[in-house]
């Protein structure tokens, strides 16, 4: 009797590390961003510019599509269908730049989290 109790905790020990190992194991994606506060509001020239400038520019500067660079940013990526005003997950300016994008190593979370919160607030020139 005391043997097989033995055992029995033996196996449930073994599937506490087993489980727990998987657990680690696993890759979690990047949780979107919290939306922003209602009101706030995400300044295009003065929070989003700045990311392309320090980032992007250095190859977006017209021959490489999107032109990033000030003043012509915006009409850039609206004429190329790369902003969808309210869906940053249905924006290719959003979803390139998320780990795994192709532009991910240009960026990181917090760049992310402004381009989401202005993508979400309406994608506003403002
Ligand atoms: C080292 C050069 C380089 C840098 C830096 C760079 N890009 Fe790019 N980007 C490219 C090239 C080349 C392409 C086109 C080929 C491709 O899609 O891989 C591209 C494509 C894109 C696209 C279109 C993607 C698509 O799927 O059509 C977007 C949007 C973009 N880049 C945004 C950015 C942003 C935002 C940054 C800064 C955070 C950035 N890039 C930094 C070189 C660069």
């Amino acid at each position: 009797m005391r043997k097989i109790k033995l055992i029995n905790l033996i196996f449930v020990l073994l599937g506490v590390f087993l489980f727990g190992a998987c657990e680690y194991a696993t890759i979690q994606p990047d949780a979107p961003p919290p939306p922003p506060p209602p009101g706030d509001s995400t300044s295009y020239s003065l929070k989003v510019q700045p990311i392309f400038n320090s980032g992007c520019t250095v190859c977006h500067s017209g021959a490489t599509a999107p032109d990033l660079r000030e003043g012509k940013s915006y009409q850039s990526l609206m004429d190329n269908n790369m902003v969808v005003a309210n869906n940053p997950a249905g924006s290719i300016l959003y979803t390139c730049m998320q780990p795994g994008g192709v532009m991910a190593s240009y960026s990181n979370a917090t760049k992310n989290a402004t381009i989401y919160n202005w993508i979400l607030e309406g994608a506003k020139n403002n």
